[in-house]
């Protein structure tokens, strides 16, 4: 019998979990449940701050991006941001998770998103078909992250922009810095959000999978390593409110 944390642990090296197929059906099943409450939670935990956070990625895009493909877009925050910003000209709102999907509707601009129930392990577009990947809170979350760059390069122009707004393991328990995640901060991921969400949104396993998830994953200059490795050039990291979260992006050589 496997328990959860065989599901998701990860590989040592390779940024791939145990199960992929296992991991896939839990961390859709979670945010199906949580889909109700997603958009209240993330506003009501970031107090506000993910709005930004999402502004500066969108800020990041060049002004003359035609089609942007948003993927774990979720309820469309992202993609619709980038729309409100002016940036770009179509707007592919893509999740495997349907229930996350269907919290776009009803929202300013949701009318002009194309959404699509899609897989970033496996993504159902051809080769070079968009100017630009946003991924906002998604890629964390992946089973296979060299897996899902390689879609995503695969997808992308040359010259496309990738921009990736996530919760990365934070930098100073990695490097001995004192510019990580200030301590009352990592306090609240821990502890008190875990505990919020499990009165609020009723579900403290999908809350604690956040600062689990976090400390699994690859710091922003690791990551930003990964996607030198993926082709990608300009390769920027900006940190986010005291770094609690980070945009890591590059565009790809053409
Ligand atoms: C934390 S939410 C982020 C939603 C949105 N991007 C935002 O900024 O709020 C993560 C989303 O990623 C989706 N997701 C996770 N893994 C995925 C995968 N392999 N393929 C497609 N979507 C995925 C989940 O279904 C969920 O909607």
């Amino acid at each position: 019998m496997t328990d959860f944390q065989d599901i998701h642990g990860r590989k040592a090296g390779t940024w791939a979990v145990n199960d992929e197929q296992a991991h896939g059906r839990e961390v859709r099943s979670m945010f199906a449940r949580i889909s109700g409450v997603y958009d209240f939670m993330n506003h009501f935990l970031s107090l506000n701050r993910d709005k930004a956070w999402r502004k500066n990625v969108a800020a990041r895009l060049d002004s003359d991006v035609w089609e942007i493909l948003d993927l774990c877009a979720g309820t469309g925050d992202l993609a619709l941001t980038c729309r409100g910003a002016g940036k770009g000209r179509a707007w592919i709102a893509a999740d495997f998770c349907p229930e996350m999907l269907e919290g776009t509707r009803g929202k300013e601009g949701a009318g002009a998103l194309f959404l699509s129930a899609a897989d970033a392990m496996q993504l159902p577009f051809g080769d070079r078909c968009v100017d630009a990947v946003t991924v906002g809170f998604g890629v964390r979350n992946f089973a296979d992250v060299r897996r899902g760059l390689a879609e995503i390069a695969r997808v992308l122009r040359p010259g496309g922009q990738f921009m990736v707004l996530e919760f990365y393991r934070d930098d100073r328990a990695a490097s001995g810095e004192a510019r990580g995640v200030p301590g009352l901060i990592r306090f609240g991921l821990n502890t008190v959000i875990p505990l919020i969400g499990k009165i609020v949104g009723r579900d403290s396993a999908a809350y604690s999978y956040l600062p689990s998830s976090m400390g699994e994953f690859l710091t922003p200059s690791e990551f930003a390593d990964l996607l030198r490795e993926f082709g990608f050039a300009e390769v920027i990291i900006e940190r986010q409110t005291f770094g609690i979260a980070h945009i890591v992006g590059g565009r790809l050589q053409e």
